[in-house]
């Protein structure tokens, strides 16, 4: 429920156990009140208190009885005495910061309204949802600035995001705009974010506030392997199963900025929006700039409390795909198998061993257009290599369709190979800073997607392929950071707002494709897991978590991905051993156990794999698809982290409670140890379980307060699948 007090200028959003509330100030500024648990406010007219202090500055001369570095604002600026990071920065024509944003109105209306050019959770009618929207006006510029709320109630999901519209005569510029902003009373807090690398995305990091700023965020023109935009204010006593968790995340795949400030009063600001150094935007008389959204979610049930949150949000609002209900298919990619060394006998060979396995979707992975032997060329040449595939991308998928499994297909749209066709017909589609030459990775270059005739030339020819009708997959990769990120396409002027428009180009060409191919179902990927977000995640109901395959190294990527994203998201697949990133080598019992934690596939040569081995993943894949309802779509809880210790463990229990799968992970072997036991979470303390491999039975209250009496382990990398069913009382 959504609520406007007129008496005491209290905005509330409410469900039965959440609350966010915000108070008018003086008629004119929004102060942020309460975020968190349900409160009943009585009805007092002022909520936050004021007291005389030294060397403050008063924002508004004729009123001396405040401050404005005191109050919690629900959006900040700097220059008017609020001397915390400002929320947005907006100057006008002669540079002046405008800073005389007052109070006009507000608009509450059932549903959402969509966020125009930019990836959002959906809403599912006007009982889904509720939208609040708080405008301000600046009378110097004619300038209007909206926050905008949207709660969903069923899943105690509150989004936000922010519009600004030039409706005065000269044009502005945005130099910041946060999506959102939230002022927190002073509390012991720690700040939990997700920073890794290519190879070992989304590490979980954890450390006390300190007083002054401290920011995570990308300038790489996505949101990056390095952070992810995520960042949550963690009370310092709260656990995985207890105590409070504030987590935002930015449902946008560009550069972000996920910043906290604890000032001398050891008040807390946070902010989640895009990265404001490499950000600007005129906005001329007229027109109008949407932030992306922010997701935020409060949780007063630990770490587990607010990834079930997230993950239940996520799982049913925020793909608009068909697939985003649907058990997804399980898989084998030929990447690990073969490189670019593949022919059509070669793929035929290991499509067929795949069916036998039970495998039902063949992906093929990098290598099959232009003269792409190698990571040097023809990337932008979409053109099938017949020396490769003598029968086109056609042939081979009506093949392997005829083999009864789906066929997939790899591209990189955004990227193009010096050594192209493209490249020597279109020079200028890349980004470019004049008179340099640009820098390469992977050797290869980045199209301008701020240019409608590359988005419209990629549109073209990717979808000159999918209507072929052959190909039910498409793994979308992007391979490289952006650099020499300047236009030629725009004005000097407006080369401030490339980053953004490339990100809008590439949310345009994303949106087309798959509204154009409803039957696709389309993976993401960056160079693994570089661009694991929301904003992706809208267009792409699964991403490939990480171009690490190593079992025990996923253990780690998997659980920190786990923090915001579901099970459901994490293209995990079982690789040969030893493993081709860690050089590591481990059974293919563990393999399959880490795997099949997500979104299960393989990514080996399976025609040279012995008669045991071959049989084990067969029985892998038809154990994955007795329970794949149950992984993907159950619950998920950590248990114990791959980051404190030397096991990793994890739970998924299904609806109603009536079955669960136990996943752990040994890592060393360990000498003289007695045995240990593990409590689990989320189960019906009043209902019996049935151990399904041992056939003992236990009480739900016992597994959970007593714990579960684990094997001893004998070697590394050891790991047990246990899955448990409701027996009879
Ligand atoms: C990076 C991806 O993450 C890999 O899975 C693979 O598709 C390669 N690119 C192909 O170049």
């Amino acid at each position: 429920m959504i609520e406007f007090s007129e008496k005491t200028g209290i905005f509330s959003l409410y469900t039965g156990t959440l609350a966010y509330i915000m108070q008018l100030f003086r008629g004119k500024y929004l102060l942020h009140l309460h975020w968190g648990p349900y409160i009943e406010l009585a009805e007092r007219s002022r909520y936050v208190p004021f007291d005389e202090r030294v060397n403050m500055v008063h924002a508004d001369p004729g009123d001396k009885s405040y401050f404005i570095e005191d109050l919690p604002f629900e959006y900040g600026f700097r220059g008017n005495g609020d001397f915390r990071a400002p929320s947005a920065m907006i100057v006008d024509q002669i540079n002046a910061p405008v800073l005389d944003f007052i109070y006009d109105s507000y608009t509450i209306q059932e549903g959402k309204p969509p966020l125009p050019g930019l990836p959002s959770t959906i809403t599912m009618g006007k009982d889904d949802t509720e939208t609040l929207e708080i405008r301000f006006v600046s009378k110097s510029t004619g300038v209007h600035l909206c926050l905008v709320y949207t709660l969903y109630p069923a899943f105690n999901v509150i989004t936000r995001s922010v519009k600004v519209e030039n409706t005065g005569k000269a044009t502005v510029r945005l130099e910041k705009l946060m999506s959102a902003a939230v002022d927190f009373a002073p509390g012991e807090y720690d700040l939990l974010t997700l920073p890794g690398s290519w190879a070992r995305e989304r590490g979980i990091e954890r450390a006390p506030l300190r007083t002054g700023i401290t920011s995570v965020g990308s300038t790489r023109g996505m949101s990056s392997h390095q952070y992810n935009p995520f960042a949550a204010l963690v009370r310092n006593d709260t656990t995985e199963n207890n105590g409070e968790v504030y987590g935002i995340n930015l449902v946008y795949s560009g550069n972000f900025l996920g910043e906290v400030e604890k000032n001398q009063d050891e008040r807390i600001r946070v902010h989640m929006g895009i990265e404001p150094s490499t950000f600007s935007w005129n906005l001329a008389s007229g027109d109008s700039f949407c932030s992306p959204e922010a997701v935020l979610v409060y949780s007063g049930a630990g770490l587990n409390g607010l990834s079930g949150v997230f993950h239940k949000f996520y799982t049913e609002r925020l793909s608009s795909s068909a697939f985003r209900t649907q058990e997804r298919p399980i898989l084998i990619n030929n990447w690990e198998a073969t490189y670019f060394d593949f022919d059509e006998k070669k793929l035929l060979a290991l499509a067929e061993k795949s069916r036998d396995a039970g495998i039902e979707l063949f992906v093929l992975d990098d290598g099959w257009f232009g003269s792409r032997n190698s990571d040097t060329t023809s990337l932008g040449d979409w053109f099938v290599n017949k020396e490769k595939l003598p029968g086109g991308i056609e042939g081979l998928s009506s093949k392997i369709r005829s083999m009864g499994m789906k066929f997939g297909l790899w591209f990189e749209p955004e990227m193009v190979s010096a050594e192209s066709v493209l490249y020597k017909e279109h020079p200028d589609w890349i980004l470019r800073v004049p008179n340099r030459s640009p820098a390469e990775g992977r050797n290869q270059l980045v199209l301008d997607l701020c240019r409608d005739e590359v988005v419209s030339f990629l549109l073209e020819r990717v979808s000159s392929i999918l209507a072929t009708g052959s190909v039910d997959y498409v793994k979308w990769d992007m391979n490289r950071s952006l650099t020499d990120v300047y236009s030629s396409s725009l004005e000097p002027g407006e080369q401030g707002g490339v980053y953004h428009r490339y990100i809008l180009g590439l949310y345009r060409l994303m949106e087309t494709l798959t509204e154009r191919f409803p039957d696709v179902l389309f993976e993401g990927c960056a160079a693994g897991g570089g661009r694991f977000d929301p904003g992706i995640l809208h267009y792409m109901p699964q991403y490939w978590t990480s171009d690490n395959t190593d079992a025990v190294s996923r253990l780690k990527i998997q659980y920190g991905t786990s923090i915001v994203y579901p099970p459901l998201f994490m293209g995990s697949h079982v690789s040969a051993s030893p493993n081709h990133q860690t050089g590591r080598n481990t059974s293919l019992e563990i393999r399959s156990h880490s795997a099949m934690m997500g979104n299960l596939g393989y990514e080996l040569d399976l025609t040279v794999l012995s008669k045991e081995e071959f049989d084990q993943i067969r029985q892998q894949i038809s154990f994955y698809k007795k329970h794949r309802r149950l992984i993907q779509f159950g619950r998920f809880y950590r248990l114990e982290s791959p980051f404190s210790g030397n096991s990793a463990a994890w739970i998924t229990v299904g609806e109603n409670k009536k079955e669960f799968l136990f996943f752990y992970y040994h890592i060393l072997s360990e000498v003289n140890k007695s045995r240990s036991s593990i409590r689990f979470t989320g189960l019906d303390e009043r209902k019996r379980y049935q151990d399904t491999n041992t056939l003992e039975i236990y009480t739900g209250s016992e597994l959970m307060h007593r714990g579960y009496y684990l094997p001893l382990f004998q070697g590394d990398f050891q790991s047990i699948l246990v899955y448990f069913t409701e027996a009879e009382q």
